[in-house]
């Protein structure tokens, strides 16, 4: 089975930044793929490269097994939402999918059919003859999201498709996105909100200084994620030789100190409290409290991407 998209060793510079340092990235067809990191990670980057705008330093990014990087026309198969998209404000949601329709090169009927059809898929039936300019922030991304669909694409890449938006916006957008992979349409999604690619995505690639960190299907991962355990630990009086010693103690995969209270990182399935005790109480600290805590994605999204405990994510 080919995938929709693939990328192999992608390295994209900016003067001295290194906005991609050598991606690997495999989407497959049929599926809602979540790309996730903090701002300034490369995800624009990536889609720009994707989607022909831009061409990186080194490596190849394939769509539908065709190579892109090598630069030839228009894809009419790929639909692309951009960051933040800004529609004139005195043209109606309607006439811009006509304008854009026409860019694709679809005829008049059709045009007319698909932005009935679209407008209604985005929820904007009743206000398709208003101006965009009228439209709240959500709506306009909504008409953003339909402009993508615009030409029946096999794939739709939607940059932070629910950007800039307050909850309820976010929520209409990922509504929508959540129907169209529902109908069997592939999607590849940036979002720096790991709450949003939980909700809307079946699959995540999780994508840190230009590189990927973790890759799998969202289930997969939230599982592996939470045999990782971690117990926070309050000391009285925190201190290095507090937090060199509980450092060296075998099973520890990881500290972490903030304020008076210390983060142990563990091996899956081991029970080290007494032992954290013992040694706590031994390089002269006193426990106050202690308690065990899940991970969940999102404790491992935040350490991934603060850069810590990257060492620890690989075994
Ligand atoms: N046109 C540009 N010129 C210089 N630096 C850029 C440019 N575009 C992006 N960058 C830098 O490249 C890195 C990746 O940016 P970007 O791909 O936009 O990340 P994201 O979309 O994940 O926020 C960032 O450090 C950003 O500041
Ligand atoms: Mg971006």
């Amino acid at each position: 089975m080919s995938s929709a998209i693939e990328t192999s060793g992608l390295v994209k510079t900016y003067g001295t930044v290194r906005a991609l340092d050598g991606l690997d990235l495999e989407v497959e067809e049929g599926k809602v793929h979540g790309f996730l990191g903090p701002n300034g990670a490369g995800k624009t980057t990536t889609i720009r490269i994707l989607t022909g705008l831009l061409k990186p330093d080194q490596g190849v990014a394939r769509i539908f097994g065709r190579d892109v990087t090598s630069g030839s026309g228009v894809r009419t198969n790929v639909g692309y939402m951009p960051e933040l998209p800004s529609f004139p404000a005195h043209l109606t949601g309607r006439e811009l999918l006509n304008i854009y329709g026409q860019l694709y090169g679809l005829g008049k009927s059709e045009r007319e059919s698909q932005a009935d059809e679209l407008l209604d898929l985005v929820g904007l039936e009743n206000s398709g003859d208003r101006r965009i300019g009228g439209y709240s922030k959500g709506m306009q991304q909504r008409l953003g999201v339909a402009q993508s669909l615009l030409g029946d694409p096999d794939l739709v890449i939607m940059d932070e498709p629910t950007a800039g938006l307050d909850p309820e916006g976010r929520a209409e957008v990922r509504e929508v996105v959540k129907q169209i992979g529902e109908e069997g349409e592939t999607v590849f999604l940036s979002s720096h909100l790991l709450e949003e690619v939980e909700k809307v995505c079946t699959h995540v690639t999780i994508i840190h200084r230009g590189r990927g960190v973790v890759s799998g299907s969202v289930g997969e991962i939230s599982r592996r994620v939470s045999e990782r355990e971690e117990i926070v630990v309050e000391v009285d009086e925190l201190g290095e030789k507090i937090i060199n010693s509980v450092e060296k103690i075998p099973q520890v995969r990881g500290v972490n100190a903030d304020g008076n209270e210390l983060t142990v990182l563990t091996d899956i399935g081991t029970d080290i409290r007494r032992e954290v005790s013992r040694t706590v109480f031994q390089a002269g600290g006193i426990i106050i409290g202690m308690r065990e805590k899940k991970k969940s994605l999102e404790d491992v999204f935040l350490e991934l991407t603060r850069g810590k405990g990257r060492k620890n994510e690989r075994g």
